[in-house]
């Protein structure tokens, strides 16, 4: 299977409050979205493209390997993912949509998402259990009534779809519209989307905690500055993904 990834890093990272685009970012020396690059790479993905903010492609392109391509993103994530989706080479079988926030997520997180394309899923996200007990609350913030914790899960990336399946619902959906990520985006066209096990390290990174944590764990875990000096095996299999449903549900 060919699969091509896509690197949401236009944003600007507002909410983190850096002098410079969050995925310009430096963790354990790495910018963050070096790290979602490398990720999606070591995890079996042949080719990666880059949404960038306008006016920073020459700053990217020094972060990146130089086989990656650059495209200018949009003003909204969905608009940058659909820049990207245009530049994905239709020799592509699937297409792996990925945040650079998401910079520790470990390659496995990949593997698993593409081997639920390959056994036939056409979208499938990673997804991790609530822990918390889930409730409801109404505009006053009083509570309205419980959510069932057991039917509920955290949706991360790398999210991966049939390319084909992936350009449609793009196409059917309105050049204005604003969606959180792109497993919505496919179910407001009737896809189903399957589930395997997420993994707590591939948590985004929005405000100053999290890097400080991301940073923490890096450091933890043995992460290095470079992926030749380092490698991402020492972010390979935990218990986190034993603990997790494993498999899809289709
Ligand atoms: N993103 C994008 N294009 C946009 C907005 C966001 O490609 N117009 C990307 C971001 O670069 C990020 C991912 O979507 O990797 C998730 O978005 P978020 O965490 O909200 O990042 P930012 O939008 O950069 O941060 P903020 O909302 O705090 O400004
Ligand atoms: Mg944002």
């Amino acid at each position: 299977m060919h699969a091509v990834g896509i690197v949401a890093a236009a944003g600007s990272g507002l909410r983190l409050g850096a002098d410079m685009p969050k995925a310009l970012v430096p963790l354990a020396g790495r910018p963050l979205v070096r790290w979602a690059v490398d990720t999606l790479i070591a995890g079996g993905v042949a080719q990666v493209v880059v949404t960038v903010p306008r006016g920073q492609r020459d700053a990217f392109a020094a972060a990146l390997p130089p086989d990656v391509l650059i495209v200018d993103g949009g003003r909204t994530r969905t608009a940058s993912v659909r820049a990207g989706l245009a530049a994905v080479s239709s020799s592509a079988d699937a297409v792996l949509v990925h945040d650079a926030a998401r910079p520790l997520t470990p390659p496995d997180v990949v593997s698993r998402v593409l081997a639920a394309l390959a056994g036939g899923a056409r979208a499938v996200v990673p997804v991790l259990p609530v822990v918390d007990t889930t409730v409801a609350v109404g505009p006053d913030g009083m509570i309205t009534g419980a959510l069932p914790r057991e039917q509920i899960r955290r949706v991360q990336t790398p999210q991966g779809f049939h390319r084909a399946t992936l350009v449609e619902a793009y196409r059917r959906l309105p050049a204005r519209a604003e969606l959180t990520d792109d497993a919505a985006v496919v179910h407001t066209a009737g896809v189903r989307v399957a589930t395997v096990a997420g993994d707590e390290r591939a948590a985004k990174v929005t405000v100053a905690h999290d890097l400080a944590l991301a940073e923490l764990i890096a450091r933890t875990t043995g992460e290095r500055a470079s992926p030749q000096a380092g490698g991402s095996s020492r972010l390979r299999g935990t218990a986190t993904e034993e603990r997790n449903e494993s498999g899809v549900e289709p």
